[in-house]
């Protein structure tokens, strides 16, 4: 696609993709679990083998049972996202791909009852108690030599994603590996870090952006970002969902998660050193390669881009493509010279106010919605 071309898919691709959030400023059954605790009965922990994939055990976080981890696994821990459950995306694509193909434990965890539509403000505000309660898990399997700590492995889709971030907050020790599957924008734009997936929530961050316009972040959030079929649509979500493409872009992240577990081909990503200079074509396509997914290299960093299939197994393996060097050249771009602000990031959720406190001024609220309803204006 000519860079132009898709420059305007961009803009024609935007949208305000929340829903309307302020059915759940009046609906009695959104609440936020302002005095939570852990262990909490609306965050629970099942566990999977493949001896016990359709009859997982749950977990009593401050009563573990070691047996249940013999013997020693790698351990990957699934969190899913807005209006999900413990079947619900990523858990129904990744785990029967994980157990199909590898001797481990995951553990879905089921937060279902604090993110339910039309709540997504009220969600948002109830991920640090689902946080609080992975991390008293986490710290509990470690501290009683149950798992060992660099065998743990957490794989996080939308809100999901940011819940790995902040669980870091509470860990008594650095994650090893924290997989972030299109990490939910609305809300996150503004604010720290320490609400938000960054590469210090883990010794290594792994990021699929799949609807940066949408649902998901557009800048890089991990070690390594890749973002598959850059733009405002992933190949076959028309198809597949005309009324809501955004939603099948957005759970292409955990699809494409799913497939890397174990594709022949791969799916290769080449080095870029942004998405605004991806955008506007003028990515060598001689740079680094690399695989996308759960074999990543561990010692990458950076951002990453490639195409994939509309349908599975989505993988195209390595691109062909031609040297572009000599048109490269002419904008003088080095690697140093063509980073774009961290911060820059076209969404018009941009607006929607930051929600710290617990006292949300409801007017506020509405009046800063309804205003960007009407907001038609361009996004750059
Ligand atoms: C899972 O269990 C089935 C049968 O119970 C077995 O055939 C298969 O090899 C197991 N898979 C793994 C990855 O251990
Ligand atoms: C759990 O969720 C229900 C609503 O599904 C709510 O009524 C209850 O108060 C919540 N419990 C806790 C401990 O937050
Ligand atoms: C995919 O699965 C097959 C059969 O279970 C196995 O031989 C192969 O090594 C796996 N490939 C990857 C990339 O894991």
């Amino acid at each position: 696609m000519k860079p132009t071309t898709t420059l305007l898919l961009l803009l024609a691709g935007a949208c305000f993709c929340l829903g309307n959030p302020l059915l759940g400023l009046v609906d009695p059954s959104c609440f936020v679990a302002t005095a939570g605790v852990c262990p909490n009965e609306n965050v629970t922990f099942w566990l999977y083998s493949n001896a016990t994939r359709d009859d997982p055990i749950q977990l009593n976080p401050i009563d573990l049972n070691p047996w249940d981890f013999q013997p020693s696994r790698p351990l990957k821990i699934l969190l899913h996202g807005y209006t999900g459950h413990r079947d619900f995306a990523p858990n129904n694509h990744i785990r029967p791909a994980l157990l199909d193909n590898e001797d481990v434990y995951v553990i879905s965890i089921d937060y279902g009852p604090l993110v339910r539509n039309p709540c997504y403000v009220q969600a948002v505000r109830n991920l640090p108690l689902v946080s609080k309660c992975l991390a008293q898990l986490i710290n509990n399997l470690v501290e009683r030599g149950i798992v060992p700590h660099e065998l743990i492995h957490i794989i996080g889709f939308s809100l999901g994603g940011q819940v790995a971030g902040q669980t870091s907050n509470y860990l008594n020790r650095k994650p090893k590996r924290i997989t972030g599957l299109d990490p939910a924008k609305p809300l996150f734009i503004l604010g720290s870090n320490t609400r938000r997936l960054d590469p210090s929530d883990a010794e290594f961050v792994d990021v699929i952006h799949t609807d940066t316009l949408g649902r998901g972040m557009m800048r890089p959030l991990g070690h390594v970002d890749f973002y598959p079929n850059f733009g405002p649509l992933q190949p076959g979500c028309m198809e597949e969902n005309p009324n809501d493409p955004g939603s099948c872009n957005h759970e292409r992240a955990p699809r494409f998660y799913a497939k890397s577990i174990n594709s022949s081909l791969g799916f290769w990503g080449r080095q870029c050193s942004s998405w605004l200079v991806h955008l506007f074509g003028l990515c060598s396509t001689r740079s680094t390669l690399a695989l996308m997914g759960y074999h990543v290299s561990q010692q990458l960093s950076g951002s990453f881009f490639l195409k994939t299939l509309s349908q599975p197994p989505y993988a195209m393996g390595k691109p062909v493509e031609e040297d572009n060097s000599k048109y490269v050249a002419k904008f003088h771009l080095s690697s140093k010279h063509n980073e774009i602000e961290n911060d820059f990031e076209p969404e018009l959720g941009e607006s929607i106010p930051e929600l710290e406190d617990n006292d949300v001024d409801t007017n506020e609220l509405e009046k800063q919605l309804i205003w960007q309803e009407a907001l038609d204006e361009p996004l750059f």
